[in-house]
């Protein structure tokens, strides 16, 4: 008889259990005797028992292993193996461990421990990959020095810290800095190294090395400007010096993430590294440069303070991608970056927030630990802190990170900890401003204003609704800047911060002429949804007069989601105000290119379905489709007689340069590009495609093409031009189908798996091919459910392979509770299919089941 609960049940593993480990690891030593599918690992570890400790169990971790022999002292043992690992009878003393191990690299395409990628062996360890490359207690607060010693024939043999030496088949490294086993590193095979070097302020002398596949060392100039100013940043902002003699980055293929930020040795998905002007977007360029940055601060941020466990992960992960998006704002424009990590946040965030994967940013339970490198952790993460330092100011901001670093440098930490900082620094009690550690959901704020005799009133109402497993919600800080200005566009009030506090709060402004308009929640100073009943006109009038760019874009972007909805549940025109202000605005030569280009892009249709769905309706894919096209034809032949002007004006002359000003012009050119499409068919664009000399006029001009239907000869010649070029061909195999009719989009997926160049095996194309289908709006949820079927399948046959990278495009069903009964019922037959796959990963598992339970 089959037993009705899975093999293995899926074990929950929450915060409240935290217990240290019984033992500290004073050294580590480790030997790779590399050979693809048999390679032997030989560790010697020196453990302590700690003198207070509660719990003595040695358990050390470790997942498909083969265990050849271990030993305590020098004498054989016999441990027993269990569950994830083994446990082992110990002396009550110091004493050395030591073990043999087996391992397949090879073999693994799961891409977690030792595999390898094109030849090259490599390793990804967070969060909990080192168990698969041989048995330890590995959990991020067990920290220890590790001495690596590489065997094999490979002519590039890599590990953290500084090399001890090398020879004929072997080499030797040593990190003299304590560290978690996730950062632990090793790289292996045919590379080229791109040199450079950094002298730090104190005059620390640091070799640099990009390391790539030979072939590709053209595109490594770039990485290595971002990585010298992303150093230079961190000593002038956050007084943070670089602590090696060295610093590696590796460029791999195949791998499940962006980059990782291992110590001395940061291992980089090829596609967050490698750039040249010919086969990198601008927005290829501003990518590369931040994830450099965010992988360099982690090591002060994540390195030299770890977290605790990994329900502290949005420590390390928050806080460094708040420094890069610092970093990113200073290198380029502030404003704009605020705009894109907006569009961002509610791209990825919001839905996560309000739907069945909600989860604080720092979960209180897990069953894969995978599962939960997320937006929330990540980007609301990021914003908690932007809104920490907002209430605190710049001054008490860095104080506080001063005495962070002093405080806690090698140590594993917990949020409590760093909130503990900021209050000794500050003196300001932070106990209510932790609830956006613990609660998920994203407030809502309502807003409503009273003017009478000079005074004017703003009341705030905050709400939370329930999320999985947390019905009610107290009422957090909230940091509100807000900004007034008088009727003729003059600012009466500069920037302030209102500290909302409690559920209910009113604030009042004195000696007022007339009744101000409001700019309210100024640079998105908390991650919240405004609701507040404005009038379109108003929109626009802050749209024109907002002096805090941020706000202006967000009238725009308001004013273009109320034409949008009401097109689509009225069949109204587009309006003809909003029109004029768009007209007006692109028109304007002394306004920011990056800003315009900002202003023109559409809010997207899976925002506009969320905000029908907030609103009580029962959003359809189609017609948000057909709305958005409306809109933008309409708009091509109200701009008509200037776009060819505006095409002229916006074409960058000279030769490409990824910076800034140039992205941002091109940036507008681009959507200028497609409107002009829209009227002339794709002539414009059949020549831009053929003069373009660098890949985002390339890649825009064929965008713009496909859309038209009319882009078949250039599609064909990009691929006879770019085939060997993998990372150009994943832009190859998205356009196609992020450019595709809706009711063509997963059968041009489709067919496109069964091209020669598609793979399993490789996450870049299969993010390319299946993030493109999730991320058509009409296409994905076509009434047919072609898109959902197709994606489920291939998520099953995935699974076997790479759980890691399924489990995370399951996120893409996360949002079925909005639609309507015919697509839920379509949605739910697929996620119950694959929960019911025999032999599923314990990683899919889990989101499936989260997003069916909702
Ligand atoms: N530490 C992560 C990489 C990671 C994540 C490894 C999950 C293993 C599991 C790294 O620092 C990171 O956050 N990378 C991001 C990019 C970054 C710019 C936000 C990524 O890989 O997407
Ligand atoms: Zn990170």
């Amino acid at each position: 008889m089959k037993d009705a609960s899975p093999a293995t049940a899926p074990k929950t593993f929450y915060l409240k259990d935290y217990t240290p480990f019984g033992y500290d690891a004073e050294s580590v030593h480790l030997t790779f005797r590399l050979a693809p599918e048999t390679t032997r690992v030989i560790s010697r570890i020196r453990f302590a028992p700690k003198p207070d400790a509660a719990d003595r169990t040695f358990f050390l971790h470790g997942e498909e292993l083969k265990l050849i022999s271990a030993k305590i002292d020098g004498q054989a043992v016999t441990p027993e193996l269990v569950e994830g690992g083994l446990k082992c009878e110990v002396p009550g003393a110091p004493f050395t461990w030591e073990a043999e191990v087996e391992i397949n690299p090879a073999g693994n395409t799961a891409l977690e421990g030792l595999y390898m990628s094109n030849r090259m062996y490599c390793t990804q360890c967070e969060a909990e990959g080192f168990r698969k490359i041989t048995y330890y207690p590995d959990r991020p607060d067990v920290m220890s020095t590790f001495t690596v010693r590489i065997e094999g024939d490979e002519p590039v043999m890599l590990s953290n810290g500084n090399p001890m030496g090398q020879g004929e088949g072997w080499a030797e490294w040593h990190d003299p800095w304590p560290k978690p086993a996730y950062l632990f590193a090793l790289v292996a095979g045919d590379l080229v190294n791109h040199p450079g070097s950094f002298t730090t302020k104190s005059g620390r002398e640091v070799e640099l090395n990009i390391w790539v596949r030979p072939g590709d060392e053209h595109k490594c100039a770039f990485g290595m400007e971002a990585l010298k100013k992303s150093m230079k940043w961190d000593e002038d902002v956050y007084g943070l010096e670089y602590d090696l003699d060295l610093f590696n980055i590796v460029a791999v293929d195949d791998f499940n993430m962006g980059a990782m930020e291992n110590k001395g040795l940061n291992i980089f998905n090829s596609s967050c590294v490698l750039a040249s002007p010919e086969t990198s977007t601008d927005a290829n360029f501003e990518r590369i440069e931040a994830i450099i940055a965010h992988e360099y601060f982690h090591n002060w941020t994540g390195n030299r303070i770890t977290c605790r466990d990994w329900f502290q992960l949005c420590l390390k992960e928050g806080l460094t991608v708040f420094r890069d998006a610092q970093f990113t704002a200073d290198m380029r424009s502030e404003p704009v970056k605020r705009i894109e990590d907006v569009i961002a946040l509610r791209a990825r965030q919001f839905p996560e927030d309000n739907g069945p994967l909600a989860h604080p940013p720092r979960p209180e339970q897990f069953q894969e630990i995978n599962n939960f490198y997320t937006a929330t952790v990540y980007e609301k993460g990021a914003e908690v802190i932007g809104m920490l330092k907002r209430l605190v100011g710049d001054e008490n901001y860095y104080k506080a990170l001063k005495l962070y670093f002093e405080r806690h440098d090698g140590q594993a930490c917990t949020i409590e900890d760093w909130l503990k900082v900021f209050e000794d620094a500050t003196g300001r009690g932070l106990s209510q401003f932790k609830l956006w550690y613990s609660q998920a959901g994203t407030p809502r704020l309502k807003v409503s204003e009273d003017y009478a005799d000079g005074t004017y009133t703003l009341t705030f109402e905050q709400s939370t609704p329930p999320t999985p497993g947390q019905p009610d919600k107290a009422p957090r800080v909230i940091p509100v800047a807000v900004g007034l200005l008088s009727p003729n566009g003059d600012e009466v009030r500069g920037t302030e911060v209102l500290e909302l506090t409690e559920a209910k709060q009113s604030f009042t402004y004195q000696g007022l002429a007339s009744k101000p308009v409001p700019s309210i929640l100024r640079e998105f100073s908390a991650p919240v949804i405004l609701e507040r009943e404005t009038s379109n006109a108003e929109r626009a009038f802050l749209l024109a007069h907002d002096t805090d760019p941020f706000n202006r874009w967000e009238a725009g972007n308001a004013l273009a989601k109320e034409v949008r909805v009401a097109m689509v549940l009225d069949g109204a025109a587009p309006d003809a105000a909003y029109l004029d202000a768009l007209e007006k605005l692109v028109r304007d030569d002394d306004q920011d290119p990056a800003f315009r280009a900002l202003v023109l892009t559409p809010p997207s249709q899976s925002d506009i379905a969320q905000t029908l769905f907030d609103r009580g309706h029962t959003p359809d894919p189609q017609k948000i489709y057909d709305a958005a096209e409306t809109f933008t034809q309409t708009l091509a032949q109200q701009l008509e007689t200037s776009l060819p002007r505006l095409y002229a004006a916006t074409t960058v002359d000279g030769p490409y340069a990824p910076d800034a000003e140039g992205a941002g012009k091109r940036a507008l050119n681009g959507r200028i590009l497609s409107l002009l499409t829209r009227l002339d068919g794709g002539e414009q664009a059949a020549r831009q495609y053929q003069a373009a000399d660098n890949m985002t006029q390339q890649y825009a001009a064929l965008g713009a093409l496909l859309k038209a239907e009319n882009g078949e000869a250039q599609s064909q010649a990009f691929f006879k031009q770019w085939q060997d070029d993998r990372l150009v061909m994943d832009k190859w195999f998205a356009l196609q189908i992020a450019c595709a009719a809706p009711e063509k989009t997963a059968a041009t997926a489709a067919a496109l798996t069964r091209h020669p160049l598609f793979s399993m095996k490789n996450p870049n194309r299969f993010r390319a091919v299946f993030g493109a289908l999730a991320g058509h709006h009409a296409g994905f949820h076509h009434a047919s459910g072609e898109g959902y079927q197709l994606l489920a399948d291939n998520l099953i046959a995935l699974d076997k392979l790479n759980p890691q990278t399924t489990a995370r495009m399951c996120a893409a069903f996360q949002t079925w509770k909005r639609y309507d009964a015919g697509r839920q019922s379509l949605i739910r037959a697929q996620l119950t299919r694959i929960a019911g796959t025999d032999g599923l990963s314990r990683d899919t598992t889990e989101m499936v089941t989260r997003i069916l339970d909702a």
